[in-house]
């Protein structure tokens, strides 16, 4: 529910994924005890400000309406309500401003001034029963309920009367608290669900859409204190596919367009995008909530970033979430407190305590995490008392940054790769490290402009870094970058690098389980740019300009293809045993109803391609141009058995497993040439 606008700037924001090499799955039933919405009022004080207010036990938390979050939370003494309002049935207010709170037969009445309530009074309210559920005073009038009932106050008679019924209104009966929402809307609140009432009543809704991050409520967590079974998907994989014990993650991103505007997605979009690493810069007093910041500015409320985290954890059950409060944290002193009630009432069963828990100091894998439910890694600045009660939170010594006084110089941003590349070089043994895009900005070059440069050196600065953790069998970890990503579909987004780098990751560290698998490779005679590659019912389209695939595509009636070319007349041929199909490179669809068995075959290819107007069918360890005698591949420098050929301007490259060659014109052998996944293609199977 978005009850209005407002301007998220700020933060950062990384994604990345964690090491995980170890872990004791303790599991931890959650013990704590649970809140229920109790009561909750809107209330105008003599000066015209107006408060938001919800009751719990022996608590308040006063509502920011303009930032949709909950500002603070403490004990009801501090509103100016006494000991014994504590656990208050219903609440509402009277046309000469008081407050009345209903408990037992009786009715207490409140005024408030700058804030704090002062007892002005017992009274008592004919027509009513005695312990009502809720109260609402809305558009000038007064409704209480108990059960499935409902009263309405009336002005000339001065008393409540029976009105319609709780289910006539669209309503459930036993509520725990109603109140005025905002200008028009009025809200009804019973467990975790609320609904909401306009000019209709819409909902259930899930009381996270609330914003109240301070109080458990009960029953809304059930889920979390379950451990997981089954088969798992792979963390963070977007393909869907199961893969156990893979063990990195992703990263996201952060802020402010130049000076101050939003990232360009909402926190759940970069999730959904893959971002699994969130870094936080988090404020108090600017915000007038537990809030993010940059510099001066004020962003999106803490506990909106934790509700819409625990929204994703929840429908996502086997996905891994850091988030990371870092060091840029200002108003210690009250943001400390305040976020670790909000993390610990929000996702405390799932907090990963076995790192320092278990002494060992090892990160558990991703599979121990998601099996034992303990899904959410925190780093905070190691703050002495906090951090040596809550083994959940992690200091930032964990892991080493690339991060270096940078500025991009004339335009160039290139510099970073060989930067990034000596940092992790020197610090290839830290257990995590996150690889910084954060460039200093100045008035000359905004935030904005250094995005625009740096942006397409995401995929070589992992990759620099990767040749020194891969040694130790490793990986980067987080990609922090500090600027809205504006097209997430990119090639050159923070999302499409990180992905890349756990496409390599997967492969580098399940070796055995994932291979890199190309079936068919083949340009695409209608596209200058693109070319093709088949990987099982996938369809890569790769474009040589932005160097990576750019889109996947499925074919219909196309799968695990052996072989495909550009035939003459400009159409794609797919073989696959003796049959084949052709396919139209622009729509890419298939030409023909069905696969045509062809003459003259008696044994599947490995590859084909089109070479100075002659077609080169490879076949184990030999190469034959059509029409001709074969040729043994050695003496072309390739390997037997290759799985894919392609034609590209002129260059002819051959691919297998993660190994590529490439003959240019004039040349007569082909030449070792890097690795398959350094083409950013997803072209791993598992
Ligand atoms: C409200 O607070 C202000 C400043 O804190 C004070 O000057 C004023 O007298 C207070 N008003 C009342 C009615 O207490
Ligand atoms: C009851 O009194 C309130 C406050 O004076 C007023 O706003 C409202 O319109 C009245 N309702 C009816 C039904 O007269
Ligand atoms: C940026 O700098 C690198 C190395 O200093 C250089 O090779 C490259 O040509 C420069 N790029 C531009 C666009 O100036
Ligand atoms: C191939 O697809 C294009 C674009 O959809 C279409 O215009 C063209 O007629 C097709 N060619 C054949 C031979 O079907
Ligand atoms: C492969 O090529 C060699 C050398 O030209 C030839 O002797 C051999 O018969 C070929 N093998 C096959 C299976 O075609």
């Amino acid at each position: 529910m978005r009850l209005s606008t407002i301007t998220r700037q700020t933060f950062g924001i990384a994604a990345m994924l964690v090491l995980l090499h170890f872990a004791h799955p303790a599991f931890s039933k959650r013990t704590g005890r649970c809140n229920t919405i109790e009561a909750a009022f809107t209330l105008q004080d003599s000066d015209g400000v107006s408060g938001t207010y919800f009751l719990s036990g022996r608590e308040y938390i006063e509502y920011n309406l303009y930032r949709e979050s909950e500002a603070k939370v403490g004990p009801i003494g501090e509103l100016g309500l006494r000991r014994n309002m504590r656990h208050p049935k219903a609440t509402f207010t009277l046309s000469d401003g008081h407050l009345v709170i209903a408990k037992g037969c009786r009715y207490y009445r409140y005024a408030m001034t700058n804030g704090t309530l002062t007892f002005r009074g017992r009274t008592t309210f004919d027509g009513l029963p005695c312990s009502p559920d809720a109260a609402i005073s809305w558009k000038g009038e007064i409704s209480v309920f108990k059960g499935c009932n409902a009263w309405k106050f009336s002005n000339t008679t001065q008393s409540f009367q029976q009105d319609v019924s709780l289910p006539e209104w669209g309503l459930p009966c036993d509520l725990d608290a109603a109140l005025q929402w905002g200008a028009r809307e009025a809200i009804f609140i019973k467990g975790t669900n609320f609904w909401k009432l306009d000019n209709e009543i819409s909902g259930p809704f899930h009381t996270d859409d609330l914003n109240l991050c301070s109080w458990y409520l009960c029953g809304e967590a059930d889920w979390m204190t379950q451990r997981q079974r089954g088969r798992f998907s792979c963390n963070g994989d977007r393909r869907e596919r199961e893969r156990e014990r893979e063990r990195e993650r992703y990263f996201g991103h952060v802020f402010i367009n130049c000076w101050a505007s939003n990232y360009a997605t909402s926190i759940m979009e970069q999730l959904k995008l893959g971002i699994r690493y969130l870094d936080i810069d988090t404020n108090y007093k600017r915000c007038g909530v537990l809030g993010t910041h940059h510099n001066i500015f004020c962003g999106e409320s803490v506990c909106h970033i934790i509700k819409q985290t625990r929204k994703f954890l929840r429908e996502n059950p086997h996905e891994v979430l850091t988030l990371m409060f870092n060091h840029e944290m200002q108003d210690e002193e009250l943001v400390i407190p305040a976020l670790t009630r909000q993390l610990k009432s929000q996702l405390e069963p799932m907090l990963n305590n076995n790192v320092r828990k278990s002494g060992e100091q090892r990160w558990p894998k991703l599979r121990q995490a998601v099996r034992a439910n303990k899904r959410v890694f925190v780093f905070f600045p190691p703050f002495s008392a906090v951090y040596l009660r809550n083994k959940w939170i992690h200091a930032e010594f964990w892991y080493a940054s690339t991060w270096k006084e940078f500025t991009v110089e004339d335009g160039n941003c290139s510099a970073i790769v060989s930067h990034t590349e000596q940092k992790c070089r020197r610090s290839h043994e830290k257990e995590l490290i996150e690889v910084s895009v954060v460039a200093t900005a100045n008035i000359w070059s905004c935030v904005k402009g250094l995005a625009q440069e740096c942006r397409q050196f995401h995929h070589d600065m992992l990759r620099a870094c990767e040749q020194h953790r891969y040694r130790q069998n490793n990986s980067p970890n987080v990609l922090l970058v500090d600027y809205p990503e504006e097209d997430p579909h990119s090639p050159s987004s923070v999302f499409s690098a990180v992905f890349h780098q756990n496409i390599r990751n997967l492969h580098r560290h399940r070796q055995g389980t994932c291979q890199v698998r190309i079936d068919a490779a083949v340009r695409r005679p209608s596209e200058e740019d693109e070319s093709l590659f088949f990987v099982g019912s996938k369809v890569k389209v790769f474009s040589h300009s932005n160097k990576m695939q750019i889109r996947e595509i499925r074919i219909p009636r196309v799968s695990s293809v052996d072989a495909a070319y550009v035939s003459d007349d400009g159409h794609i041929t797919l073989i696959k045993g003796c049959k084949s199909i052709k396919v139209n490179s622009s729509s890419l669809q298939t030409l023909e109803s069905d696969w045509t068995t062809m003459p003259s075959c008696d044994s599947s290819l490995d590859a084909a391609e089109y070479w100075n107007d002659e077609l080169y069918f490879f076949k184990d360890c030999n190469v034959t141009i059509e029409g001709q005698t074969s040729q043994r591949l050695s003496t072309l420098g390739l390997p037997c058995a290759v799985d894919a050929a392609l034609n590209f301007a002129g260059v002819a490259y051959v691919f297998k497993d993660n190994r590529v060659w490439v003959r240019r014109e004039g040349e007569t052998t082909f030449s070792p040439d890097g690795h398959t996944l350094d083409w950013s293609i997803d072209a791993v199977v598992c």
